[in-house]
């Protein structure tokens, strides 16, 4: 069976560099690219098609913060695919209250509802889907700052958004726990380094396409290649980050 792979956030900034990434390496496979903007995803697919790449995409309608967008995306992929063998919860957002602190709990809020509790959610809805699958997998996008060990033994100057870093820590933590949960699926959480995309304001010293390489080889590996943890890609070779 050609493998269905799903990419939350797929119309943009590093979303769209593994889209671009796992078509030219699994040019067999079927991408969903998932986004809340049907415009932008469709001319994300013309795009790389114009780029020349082989996939077959599946543009879906997917805002990961809405019950009934979800339900309907699940509905979707089961009658079109019947099964699902690679869901990457690229979907994030940063987002700073402002100096007085008047919209501080919706800040945070938001920031934890779709970096965490909608890749919670997804994970865990999906799971029916990928466990129909001979290798299924779910890739979680993290990042440098979640690794306790650099914030305590590193020089990590203090991060621009401090409830960003804290979702990526409990992005990691939801990871392990849910990797003991569903040990038939194997979970996986990465860093992409800090690349130049809309969520950084285009400050990202790396490439996006060169960040997305660990989520793309993570995807298209095969089974038992690469064990559950916390992994970066640096000069075209997979590390282990330290938790
Ligand atoms: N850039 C970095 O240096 C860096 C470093 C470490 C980790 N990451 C992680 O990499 C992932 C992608 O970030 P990026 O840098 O590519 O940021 P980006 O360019 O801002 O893209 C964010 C993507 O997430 C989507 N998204 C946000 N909220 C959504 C929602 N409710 N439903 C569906 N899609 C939603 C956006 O869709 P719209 O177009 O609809 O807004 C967009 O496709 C994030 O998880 C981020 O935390 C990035």
């Amino acid at each position: 069976m050609a493998p269905i792979i799903l990419v939350t956030g797929g119309n943009r900034g590093i979303g769209l560099s593994i889209v671009r990434g796992l078509a030219g390496r699994a040019p067999e496979s079927t991408i969903i690219v998932a986004s809340r903007q049907e415009s932008a995803t469709k001319e994300a697919v013309t795009q790389l098609q114009r780029e020349g790449a082989k996939a077959t995409f599946h543009p879906l309608a997917l805002d990961v913060t809405d019950d009934e967008s979800i339900q309907s995306a699940i509905k979707e992929i089961t009658s079109k695919f019947g099964y699902l063998d690679v869901l990457v919860n690229n979907a994030g957002i940063g987002l700073n209250p402002s100096a007085d602190y008047s919209d501080f709990r919706h800040a945070y809020n938001k920031v934890f509802d779709t970096n965490i509790t909608s890749a919670a959610l997804l994970s865990h809805l999906f799971i029916p889907l990928l466990l129909k699958s001979t290798n299924p997998k779910i890739i979680n996008l993290s990042s440098g700052r979640a690794s306790i060990h650099a914030l305590t033994t590193g020089t990590l100057p203090p991060t621009a958004s401090v409830s960003y870093s804290v979702s990526k820590t409990a992005l990691n933590v939801l990871t392990l726990e849910m990797a003991k949960q569903f040990p038939d699926v194997t979970f996986y959480t990465a860093t992409p380094g800090h690349c130049s995309t809309a969520l950084n304001g285009f400050r990202g010293k790396r490439n996006p396409d060169e960040g997305a390489g660990v989520v793309v080889e993570l995807a298209t590996a095969e089974k038992g290649k690469y064990g559950m943890s916390f992994w970066e890609r640096v000069d075209a070779e997979m590390r282990e980050v330290a938790w």
